[in-house]
């Protein structure tokens, strides 16, 4: 294995079992003078030239390569069974066709999660990452840190040297890459809730940047699979990457909801990006500006398209597919075919989308296979908006209130118990407690109330 893994600062090195290194990048390399690199580069080619007709003597005439080889082995040659140059690595592309039992096959899978002030969520991200049943040592991971402001890098780094260090071997992953850039996501939390929609846009924009960033960088001729994978998602099944793997279909995705508290209806469908397309849509579409982007779930564009969330029967068959054209970006399974073919995330308007959602216009229109599954869900984590905090903060306060009263009411009962000795004081009693527990004890509030998607 001839990776590095660096990013610009310096952070480096991944223990995998014993091989530990590091490098020192960005070294400066002064340039030679023009002459000097001439006469280097056509030594070069001579040599590159000389070698490439070698190897095409000894591929022509296998019976070449017996009397030949021993003579050339100075270093060059590992011996007939790996018969390359150091520096030459030889691909048969056919070999690494994703199929349906990828984890019998040895199908290499690479897992990408964008990061972006995630240290919060690195630990359970991690505690999914060891429940894979997909055979660690075929899964290589790459992560790419941007515009964060927390601890991520670093709680990246330990958390990935643990489950590298792990003593059970099949614990550890294969490669490993972090990828640090910045893409100028400075919207904040607080802006976003009050310019949700219009700040949607060019937001969808920078997060296909990052994508494309993170693919292009580590996606390897080795890789038969792409499973995109969000960190903040709370539960998964762990044979997630089997499960979608045994649809044998380009892209796959799954239900994505979330839970909720109970005030608020106690689950609600979370990726509203998974969808098929609608007349409706359609014709939205040709009155928009040509670098327009629509996005789901807000209701400035009413699209009417069916949702893969809203189509969720909980007691469904789970392996029930629906074609989509639209996908959301929590967690993909795409043969690595897709993207080699040139498949990506639009940043800009494709089609009238961007992003993840772009993404699953492209590949239809390339005449790939794009289904989510209805029934199978997996959930995102719930994080409060500022309304719902609000709004907790109020029922508490209520609470505490209506306790308050309670224990007041009980104390003047005790008293009038105690002034009064007759007989029904007991049954008094009871006919106050029993009415404290009206309804009233439990606000009801509209599902979906102060939900915001992605
Ligand atoms: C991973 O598996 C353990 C043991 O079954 C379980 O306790 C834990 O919650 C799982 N982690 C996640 C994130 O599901
Ligand atoms: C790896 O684990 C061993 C034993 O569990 C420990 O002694 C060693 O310090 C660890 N190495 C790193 C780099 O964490």
């Amino acid at each position: 294995m001839n990776r590095h893994y660096a990013s610009p600062k310096g952070y480096a090195a991944y223990p995998r079992g014993d091989s530990t290194f590091s490098l020192s990048p960005n070294k400066f390399q002064p340039r030679s003078q023009p002459a000097l690199r001439r006469r280097r580069q056509l030594f070069q080619r001579l040599i590159l030239l000389g070698g490439i007709s070698l190897l095409l003597v000894i591929f022509i005439f296998p019976s070449w390569r017996a009397a030949i080889l021993p003579t050339l082995s100075l270093g060059l040659f590992h011996g007939t069974e790996d018969l390359q140059l150091q520096t030459v690595r030889y691909y048969d592309l056919s070999e690494v066709e994703g199929t349906e039992k990828g984890w019998e096959r040895g199908e290499r899978v690479l897992m990408l999660t964008p990061l972006r002030d995630a240290s919060s969520h690195l630990p359970m991200f991690f505690s999914h990452l060891r429940n894979l049943t997909y055979p660690h040592n075929l899964i290589d991971l790459a992560f790419l840190v941007s515009d964060s402001r927390d601890d991520t890098l670093n709680m990246l780094s330990r958390m990935l040297t643990e489950v590298q260090n792990n003593s059970d071997p099949t614990m550890a992953f294969g490669e490993i890459s972090v990828i640090q850039k910045d893409f100028g996501q400075k919207v904040q939390q607080d802006v976003e809730s009050r310019h949700g929609f219009e700040a949607q846009a060019s937001r969808r924009k920078l997060m296909a940047q990052a994508r494309n960033w993170l693919l292009s960088a580590t996606l390897r001729p080795t890789h038969s699979w792409v499973y995109w994978r969000d960190a903040d998602v709370e539960t998964a099944p762990f044979t997630i990457i089997e499960d979608l793997m045994r649809h044998n279909k380009d892209v796959t995705v799954p239900n994505v909801w979330r839970p909720l508290p109970d005030w608020l209806g106690g689950e609600q469908p979370y990726d509203l990006n998974s969808w098929q397309e609608s007349e409706t849509a359609l014709a939205l579409a040709d009155t928009l500006d040509e670098d327009a982007v629509i996005v789901e779930g807000y209701a400035e564009y009413a699209t009417w398209r069916p949702h893969l969330a809203y189509l969720r029967d909980p007691y469904g068959d789970p392996d029930m597919e629906m074609e989509l054209d639209g996908i959301g970006g929590v967690s993909i399974l795409a043969k690595a075919r897709v993207f080699r073919a040139g498949v990506h995330f639009p940043a800009f308007s494709f089609e009238k989308h961007a992003e993840t959602e772009g993404f699953g216009k492209m590949a239809k229109r390339m005449k790939f296979s794009v289904i989510g599954l209805p029934h199978y869900t997996i959930w995102h984590l719930y994080e409060p908006s500022v309304d719902d905090l609000r709004h907790m903060e109020e029922m508490e306060m209520e609470r505490q209130a209506r306790e308050q009263e309670e224990r007041e009411r009980e104390l003047a009962e005790q008293k009038e118990a105690s002034q009064f000795k007759f007989g029904n004081t007991h049954k008094l009693n009871d006919e106050f407690k029993g009415s404290d527990k009206g309804p009233a004890a439990q606000p009801v509030k509209e599902a979906g109330k102060g939900s915001s998607f992605q």
